[in-house]
């Protein structure tokens, strides 16, 4: 039997997952449970090492999920659909798990669609919700939160968003100032507006924490910034860093270090789910790239030349494989490389930072901090307002945020 995580508060907290039934959602609420009832260690959630030690961490028994999705499922059958391509969700488990994630599923009500005729490549089978202003789709979403907040009895919930990367949004003057941003969905301007912007909105105006993960560069702008330091709630972003770029922040100082100057650094990944067939499509990839490729010259403080390639092969699913050539100079001009392979489980590696993220929101809001966490800067490949890029260097704010929380 595996160890049970740390529990020591007791009231239940709810989790509200946008994007509820993809591969990563499904892994986090599956994960979870296994982790909550004894039937798989708590392996990959920083809040469960030692850096972590001392805290009052929210017992992950204590988690209630629910969701906003778009593709008509629920929890049993989006976990099998995932066993039967990566492999990465055991049967066993999926039976001992069967009622749990029946009930979790109940929990998941009719996202929002895209608007201005704007599709999202690779979600054909979506299920439409009608057409409806964004006044209105910003109270639905919120009177669905509170609903679940209410028959739940939580004491708090906290946002998540992992929907499908968005096309990147031209930002303009109504995503500068909330004031602007207001005046935008008072006039209905469907073009300005896409889904997540209106999940973290919604999160936003009702004061709830709010984890972005995803490259989308439409929900947390300025404007919504604004709204969450004028509501005393938390935020962070963007894009989770579970892959190729988590190496990458921890490599390219060891460059630094030595005074091995990188002259290139070619990036290769290949990758098959269905967030491959959304990244596909070039609009929505290019969110994606950008957030990638910006990190080796923050670190090495240099320009030089880079790349970053994704291509879609859906044979793969969810396990990712990325290439790495990494060539460089060293004493008397000398040139050599490194190269690394690495091959993971998208959903794997980034699971666990949604309970760890979960965790540090819901910590946050309980001391009263508000806007965004530069401390969480080390879980993101484009952390919200932290320069620092460099893993170690991340690892540290992490690290002093939590000594000032031991210190009270
Ligand atoms: N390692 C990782 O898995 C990782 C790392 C960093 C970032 N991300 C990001 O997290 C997100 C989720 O990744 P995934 O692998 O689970 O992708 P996925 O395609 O399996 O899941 C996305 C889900 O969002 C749903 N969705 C799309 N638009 C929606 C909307 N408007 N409202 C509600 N639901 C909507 C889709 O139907 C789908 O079920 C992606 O944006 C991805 O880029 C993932």
């Amino acid at each position: 039997m595996a160890k049970k995580p740390a529990t020591s508060r007791s009231k239940r907290l709810g989790v509200w997952l946008f994007g509820a039934y993809g591969g990563l959602a499904t892994t986090v609420v599956v994960g979870a449970r296994a982790i909550a009832k004894g039937l798989s260690e708590p392996r990959g959630l920083t809040t469960e090492t030692d850096v972590a030690k001392g805290i009052s961490w929210r017992p992950l028994d204590s988690l209630v999920f629910g969701g906003h999705e778009i593709r008509e499922s629920d929890y049993p059958t989006a976990a099998a659909e995932i066993h039967s391509k990566t492999g990465s969700l055991p049967p066993e488990l999926l039976r001992k798990l069967k009622r749990d994630l029946a009930t979790q599923s109940k929990n998941v009500v009719r996202g929002v669609l895209p608007n201005a005729g704007a599709t999202i490549e690779g979600l054909a089978g979506a299920v439409k919700r009608r057409k409806d202003t964004l006044r209105r789709q910003i109270a639905q979403i919120q009177r669905d939160i509170k609903a679940f907040q209410k028959k739940h009895r939580l004491d708090r919930v906290v946002c998540v968003n992992l929907t499908s990367t968005e096309p990147t949004l031209r930002l303009s003057a109504a995503h500068k100032t909330l004031a602007a941003f207001e005046r935008a969905l008072d006039k209905d301007n469907q073009k300005a507006v896409r889904p997540s912007a209106l999940y973290a909105y919604a999160a936003g105006s009702l004061g709830l924490p709010f984890i972005h993960f995803t490259p989308s560069n439409s929900a947390l702008t300025p404007a919504i910034e604004e709204l969450f330091a004028a509501n005393n709630a938390p935020f962070m972003g963007c894009d989770g860093k579970t892959g190729e770029t988590l190496v990458k922040s921890a490599l390219a100082p060891m460059f630094k270090y030595r005074d091995l100057r990188v002259l290139s650094w070619q990036g290769y990944n290949i990758l098959g789910d269905r967030d491959g067939h959304v990244l596909a499509d070039s609009e929505n990839k290019k969110s994606k790239v950008d957030s990638k490729d910006a990190l080796l010259q923050s670190i090495l403080g240099y320009p030089l030349h880079t790349h970053v390639g994704i291509d879609y092969v859906p044979s793969l699913h969810d396990l990712k494989t990325a290439w790495d050539f990494v060539h460089f100079e060293g004493f008397l001009g000398f040139k050599m490389a490194l190269q690394f392979i690495w091959q993971g489980c998208d959903a794997i590696l980034a699971a666990p930072l949604i309970l760890d993220l979960v965790r540090f929101a819901d910590l946050a809001a309980s001391r009263g901090e508000s806007g965004s966490m530069p401390h969480l800067a080390c879980f993101f490949k484009q952390p919200l307002g932290v320069k620092e890029q460099d893993l170690h260097g991340q690892w540290q704010l992490l690290s002093d945020y939590l000594d000032r929380v031991r210190a009270g």
